[in-house]
């Protein structure tokens, strides 16, 4: 009685379902408790296009089976799978996101893209999951900044809710990759927003990321649109990492984590925690050593 009594006052105050997910982790059986998180959500309602919190998370809600959490002693992320955290629906009104600030907006669609790109350039990728990859990034990058500049334009967050939903889509076929996990202790030691963590990481990772996959980067450049066709594949395939850097500009994020006030003697530590997140290392298009991401790290330290 008590997680329901916390759960209805959750849903109160519109944070879907995090009290739910305090609990269900603090009780220590995840199977019995993600059958009793299903009997309750019956329909979860978006606020944003993903949710941020500094204790737990729970990506791309509306599609996904995967409820992430901290674990406050160690600052570790960990993730819960399971079909019956799928919800019976989920309703994606651009109205309730309208009050969302640019800030907001801006870590939070960069979280789908994210998503989207990550299960893109994913090992597990496939036909049908890199469609669903290929239509929320070009949404994104069509309307993310329309969005940002002004929160009132229905259609730009519509498009980024819809967006945001495909991507969902194609994270639960392919999975997300190194920027999540190296993500992860940014929010387990520091307490900075899932969106904004992956947002910083993303052009710094993805940089990293390109000789793993320089077709599909090259593909990603030219949804910026940039012109790769009489480019060598490695320059064109780095036109990605450029459409993301000047991404992020536009939209506000920190350059560096070293504006998000990351401690740079804890890199080690980081690195550590990041090579737990074993599922979404082993997808990612280039593995990463322990070497590779404390320079990855330091390299968007200071950017
Ligand atoms: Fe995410």
């Amino acid at each position: 009685m008590i997680c329901l009594n916390s759960t209805l006052l959750t849903f109160v105050s519109n944070e879907v379902c995090i009290g739910l997910y305090t609990i269900t982790a603090s009780c220590g059986n995840e199977q019995r408790n993600a059958k009793m998180f299903k009997t309750i959500i019956i329909i979860l309602i978006v606020v944003s296009m993903s949710l941020n919190w500094a204790f737990a998370q729970k990506g791309q809600l509306e599609v996904t089976f995967t409820a992430v959490f901290i674990n406050e002693e160690t600052g570790s992320k960990g993730g819960m799978n399971g079909d019956p955290l799928y919800p019976e629906a989920a309703i994606l009104d651009p109205k309730l996101t309208q009050s969302l600030p640019p800030n907001v907006t801006a870590s939070t669609g960069l979280d789908a893209l994210a998503h989207a790109l990550e299960a893109y350039t994913s090992t597990q990728a496939h036909p049908i999951s890199e469609m669903y990859s290929l239509e929320a990034i070009d949404l994104i990058l069509r309307n993310i900044r329309a969005a940002y500049a002004d929160g009132r334009n229905m259609e730009a967050r519509s498009n980024m809710l819809l967006a945001s939903l495909l991507g969902g889509k194609a994270l639960a076929m392919a999975g997300v990759g190194l920027v999540h996990a190296m993500a992860y202790p940014l929010g387990g030691m520091f307490g900075i927003p899932h969106g904004l963590a992956n947002a910083v990481l993303l052009p710094y990772v993805t940089e990293y990321n390109l000789i793993g996959n320089l077709e599909k980067h090259v593909n990603l450049a030219s949804l910026f649109g940039f012109d790769t066709r009489n480019m060598p594949l490695t320059e064109g395939a780095s036109m990605a990492a450029d459409g993301l850097y000047q991404l992020n500009m536009d939209l506000g994020i920190p350059a560096t984590l070293a504006d998000i006030n990351v401690a740079e003697e804890k890199i080690p530590e980081m690195a550590d925690i990041a090579l737990t997140v074993a599922r979404p290392i082993e997808n990612n298009p280039r593995q990463p050593s322990r070497d590779d991401i404390i320079a990855i790290y330091e390299y968007a330290m200071n950017g």
